[in-house]
């Protein structure tokens, strides 16, 4: 894999820099900037080597649609401030662009490309919108390791038709998860949670032969609760998940490996509620689960003591509204509390769960912040992920 900070001259060459700037945002505020401060060495790196940058993100899932609310505006008007550079967001529709056309003067060095799943051939990782793409630069960097389990265009095909180069923080984040998975310490746990669930599911059977205990919270719980016969009310829930599920509890009797899931749970009736503990037993049918009950934080917390890594991915709850949170805090300070003693190596991904980590200003009590969820969860099950693959 060829490194851009490797590459003899880059003068005046247009680079097409595909980053992961899908950040969390409330009411189109960003929530937290992770994401974009862990960029920005890449992107002083092209400016202080005089490259042209044109900026290739998604942000949410418009599903080839365009959609104002998904617009990488705040997100490029954030990155202006912080590299103290004019910023233009080009929203003419990619097929219509020409490469001379791009720049708009010899000092304009940084644009972007307004959300690139606002067109549909992009999830497709379809031949021509490629072509068309990597016709607007002279080389491709990925510095969007977050985004590398995705078979999309701006992350794999592209690489068919340009100069092709990993970035700074691709390769820092694979060199610390290298060094995760060959020196790991057992017991290991791994916790799942957030809301992503159809991309999550499929991966928990692949950890089970690795791991010691996998801990399953926020939404893909749903799913586990409901495959156990019990009433979920209004919470989200993946369809077609009980194959998927049965397999999980099978494979784990060939392992030794726990599967952990709530016992309890914080209910409201719509997700700006109070929340109310409830047994699994009594969720009603307008209840909506929003977090991990104390006894189910209680079993976590001595399964995290129990382990020597922790390995962490998806919040516990919808903690944006701080009454969902405790879970994710709970959990949090069980990790933090052992890395105190040095008895823990601890390893946390995606973009929500930085978030959080974040705001209880945590950040600097974990061995190691990725800023890749999904990405990071297929990693550790040992597959080749296709935008690291297609750099090869
Ligand atoms: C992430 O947040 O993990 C990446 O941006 C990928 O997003 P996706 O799960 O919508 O592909």
């Amino acid at each position: 894999m060829n490194n851009i900070k490797d590459h003899e001259n880059l003068e005046k060459k247009i680079v097409l820099l595909r980053l992961d700037l899908n950040v969390p945002l409330k009411d189109g505020i960003i929530i937290d900037e992770t994401r974009i401060n862990k960029i920005l060495p890449v992107v002083k790196f092209l400016i202080d080597n005089n490259s042209k940058i044109v900026v290739i993100s998604h942000i949410g899932r418009p599903k080839g649609k365009v959609a104002k609310s998904l617009s990488l505006k705040p997100i490029s008007k954030n990155l202006e401030k912080k590299i103290n550079k004019k910023i233009r967001i080009i929203n003419d529709n990619i097929l219509n662009l020409k490469k001379e056309n791009l720049f708009n003067d010899s000092n304009e060095q940084i644009v972007f490309l307004e959300n690139i799943r606002f067109y549909e051939a992009e999830e497709k990782n379809e031949y021509s919108f490629a072509k068309q793409l990597a016709s607007l630069g002279d080389l491709f960097v990925n510095d969007a390791f977050s985004c590398s389990h995705r078979a999309h265009t701006s992350v794999s095909k592209i690489t068919e038709f340009l100069p092709s180069f990993a970035g700074l923080q691709l390769n820092t984040e694979i060199n610390a998860l290298k060094k995760v998975t060959t020196e790991i310490k057992k017991p290991v746990t791994c916790v799942i949670g957030g809301s992503k669930i159809s991309t999550k599911i499929g991966i928990i059977k692949n950890l089970i032969p690795k791991f010691d205990n996998i801990v399953i919270v926020g939404g893909m719980a749903n799913n586990i609760l409901h495959f156990k016969g019990n009433k979920i009310g209004k919470s989200i829930k993946e369809e077609n998940c009980e194959s998927i599920i049965n397999e999980i509890f099978e494979t784990s009797k060939n392992h030794s490996c726990k599967i952990i899931f709530p016992q309890d749970v914080l209910v409201g009736k719509n997700i700006n509620d109070i929340s109310r503990v409830k047994q699994i037993d009594e969720i009603l049918d307008d209840d909506l689960i929003l977090d991990i009950g104390p006894s189910t934080v209680n079993t976590i917390k001595k399964i995290i003591d129990r382990s020597k890594t922790v390995l962490w991915n998806g919040p516990a709850g919808y903690f944006e509204n701080p009454n969902f949170a405790k879970g994710s805090i709970e959990i949090a300070k069980a990790i933090t509390k052992k890395r105190e003693d040095r008895s823990i190596y601890s390893v946390v991904g995606g973009g929500d769960t930085v978030a959080l980590i974040n705001q209880i200003d945590a950040i600097k009590d974990f061995n190691f912040v990725s800023t890749a969820g999904g990405a990071f969860l297929e990693y550790l099950e040992g597959k080749e992920l296709p935008g690291i693959k297609a750099l090869k």
